[in-house]
C-alpha cells in the first residue's frame, strides 16, 4: 500500500479562537470530533476547559514530576467551574505504565465516588495520557476525559487520536483501547520545563510526521532544527500545529488502524523492540523511535525505495535533534522475536512502514534476510 498525504488535501481547519495566541486543530470524527487547542498559557484558561466538562466532578491524573510543576495552576483554572476536584498522583516513568499503576487510578475514582459523568484530566506526558485514557475507557465502561499534554511528544502525538493503554512485559502498548478524549489542551509554555533529552524525544515524532506525510514540513524541520532544540516558542508552536494537523487527518481517515493509520508507526516496529528489549524506560520512547526511523530508512534504501541522498538527510536531522543513531545490541534473534509480537504483525508476519521518498510512506511485508541486514548494519558494536 502506498500512501501519499499532502497538507493541500487536508480537510482539517486550523483557526484562531477567541484567544488570539491559541490555535485550534479539529479532529474530524463525526459525533466524537474534538478540538486540539494549542498555545502558551492555556493551562490557566478556564474558558478553554469549561465547554468540555459537563458532570459535577473532575479527577486530575498526573505524576510526581508534573504535579508540583502544574497541578496547582490547573486546579486554580478549574476552580471557577464549581466542580468537585480531586487529584491522583502516579509514580513517574515508562516502567510504571502497567496494571498496578492503572489500578491506582481506579482505586482513587472509587474512593472519590466518581460517577459516569466524572471527567478525568490527564496532566502530563504520554505515559500519564495513555494510562488516563485507558482508565477513562474502562471506568464504569467509559467516562469523559481531557488530555492536557505537557511533553513535546504528547503534544505532537500521543494526546491525539485516542490510542490508550499500558505495556506488558512481552510487548509495548499491548493492552489498551481506542478511546477519544473530549478535547486536547496543549499549553506550549509547559515545554519550557522539559529536560533537553525529553524535548529531543518529542522531536523524533515531529520528524516522523514530516517523513511520512509532508516533505515541505520535513524541509522546514531541517531549516529550523536549532530553534526547535532551543524550544523557541514560534518554532515549537508551528511544529505542534503541523504535527497535529497531519496526525488528525490520518486518524480521521482510519481511526482504528485498519489501514493508513499504520503509517504513524513509522520507526516504531524497530523502536518498540528496542524499548521492550532493553526494559521499558532505559531508552525514552522517542529515542527508540528516532533510531527506529533510521533503521526503517536503511531498510527502505536496501529495498531500493529510498535513495542515498534522502537517507542521508534523515540521518542528519535525527543527529541534529540529538537522538541516538546506533541501535542497542540485543541480538538478531531477540529483535526478530520482539518485532513479531508487534501489533503490526499479522499471523507472525511483520508489516513494516517504509519510505519511498521523503514525505511518502508505504506499508509492506519484507524478506527476513533484508531485515537481518538492517539489524546487522544498525546495531552498536
Ligand atoms: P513521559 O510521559 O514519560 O514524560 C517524559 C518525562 O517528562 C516524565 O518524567 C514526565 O514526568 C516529565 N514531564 C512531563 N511534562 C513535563 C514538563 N512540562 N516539564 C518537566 N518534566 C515533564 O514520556 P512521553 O515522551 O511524554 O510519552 C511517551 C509515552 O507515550 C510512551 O509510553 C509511548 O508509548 C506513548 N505514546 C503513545 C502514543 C499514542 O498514540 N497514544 C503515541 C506516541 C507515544
Ligand atoms: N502513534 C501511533 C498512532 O497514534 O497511531
Amino acid at each position: 500500500m502506498i500512501i501519499t498525504l499532502s497538507l493541500a488535501d487536508s480537510a482539517i481547519h486550523s483557526a484562531l479562537s477567541h484567544n488570539t495566541t491559541m490555535i485550534t486543530v479539529n479532529v474530524d470524527l463525526g459525533d466524537r470530533a474534538y478540538p486540539i487547542h494549542i498555545g502558551p498559557g492555556l493551562i490557566d484558561d478556564t474558558a478553554c476547559f469549561a465547554p468540555h466538562i459537563t458532570g459535577s466532578s473532575i479527577a486530575i491524573v498526573t505524576n510526581t514530576t508534573v504535579e508540583p510543576l502544574y497541578g496547582e495552576r490547573l486546579r486554580r483554572a478549574l476552580a471557577p467551574l464549581g466542580k468537585k476536584i480531586s487529584t491522583v498522583v502516579l509514580p513517574d516513568g515508562e516502567s510504571h505504565k502497567q496494571w498496578e499503576t492503572l489500578n491506582l487510578i481506579f482505586d482513587h475514582l472509587l474512593l472519590q465516588h466518581a460517577d459516569r459523568k466524572t471527567t478525568l484530566i490527564a496532566l502530563g506526558g504520554g505515559v500519564v495520557g495513555d494510562m488516563t485514557g485507558f482508565a477513562a475507557a474502562c471506568y464504569m465502561r467509559g467516562v469523559p476525559f481531557i488530555q492536557v499534554p505537557t511533553t513535546l511528544l504528547a503534544q505532537v502525538d500521543s494526546s491525539v487520536g485516542g490510542k490508550t493503554g499500558i505495556n506488558h512485559p512481552h510487548g509495548k502498548n499491548m493492552i489498551g483501547a481506542f478511546y477519544q478524549p473530549q478535547a486536547v489542551i496543549a499549553d506550549t509554555a509547559t515545554l519550557r520545563t522539559l529536560p533537553p533529552r525529553e524535548l529531543a524525544a518529542g522531536l523524533a515524532e515531529v520528524i516522523k510526521h514530516g517523513l511520512i506525510a509532508d516533505a515541505g514540513f520535513f524541509a522546514w524541520i531541517e531549516a529550523n532544527i536549532a530553534a526547535l532544540n532551543q524550544c523557541d516558542d514560534a518554532a515549537i508552536i508551528h511544529a505542534v500545529r503541523v504535527s497535529c494537523e497531519i496526525k488528525s487527518r490520518v486518524v480521521a481517515a482510519d481511526e482504528r488502524e485498519g489501514g493508513v493509520r499504520a503509517i504513524l508507526n513509522f520507526g516504531h516496529t524497530f523502536g518498540h523492540a528496542i524499548e521492550a528489549g532493553l526494559g521499558y524506560g532505559e531508552w525514552l520512547h522517542g529515542e527508540a523511535v528516532g533510531c527506529g526511523m533510521l533503521m526503517a530508512a536503511d531498510l527502505s534504501q536496501r529495498l531500493g525505495l529510498l535513495d542515498a541522498a534522502a537517507r542521508e538527510r534523515i540521518v542528519r536531522v535525527v543527529a541534529a535533534a540529538h537522538l541516538p543513531l546506533r541501535a542497542p545490541e540485543l541480538g538478531e534473534a531477540r529483535y526478530i522475536d520482539l518485532m513479531s509480537v508487534d501489533k503490526k504483525a499479522e499471523a507472525g508476519a511483520v508489516k513494516f512502514i517504509l519510505l519511498d521518498g521523503v514525505g511518502h510512506a508505504r506499508i509492506t511485508g519484507v524478506d527476513d534476510a533484508q531485515v537481518r541486514a538492517t539489524l546487522a548494519a544498525s546495531t552498536q558494536h
